[in-house]
């Protein structure tokens, strides 16, 4: 089983960004975390961080035969990319979206997703550890769906 994980804008500044949201765990220690994980789940992860829409859909157009799923915390596109929904939309590669924080807490202009609909489940509000969440229960659905 093949997993793409991917991280949209800002995410490559976990650990140093607000602290006090998304916590001190750097986005390479998220990811070292979760290709430990993976492995004791025998899937493959690979891992991309983007602060650029179009590549983020790109990627996700291009994900079909290639991945089994995605996990995907899209950061601030959440809350604004169509683009992005339609491109979850348009492959069957079931997705999981990923929040390190509670967004139904935060700014009001936060409780909204449009990505979500587009995607088999959401985890958020566990911090670092919503992505390993994500990653067992995307595993899971595959597995049954096979
Ligand atoms: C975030 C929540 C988003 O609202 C925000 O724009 C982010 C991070 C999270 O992981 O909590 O960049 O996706």
């Amino acid at each position: 089983m093949k997993i793409l994980l991917l991280n949209g804008p800002n995410l490559n500044l976990l650990g140093a960004r607000e602290p006090g949201v998304y916590g001190s765990t750097s986005l390479l220690d998220i990811v070292d975390q979760l290709n430990l994980e993976a492995k004791e789940l025998k899937v493959k992860l690979d891992d991309v961080q983007s602060n650029h829409e179009g590549e983020l859909v790109t990627l996700i157009g291009e994900s079909t035969g290639k991945y089994d799923g995605i996990v995907f915390n899209p950061g601030a596109y959440t809350h604004t990319s169509i683009a992005l929904r339609d491109a979850l939309q348009a492959v069957p590669v079931p997705c999981v979206e990923v929040h390190l924080s509670n967004t139904y807490q935060r700014e009001e202009f936060r409780q909204r997703s449009l990505t979500a609909p587009a995607c088999i489940g959401q985890v958020m509000g566990f911090g670092a550890a919503s992505y390993s969440l994500a990653l067992k229960g995307l595993v899971d659905f595959v597995k049954n769906a096979k």
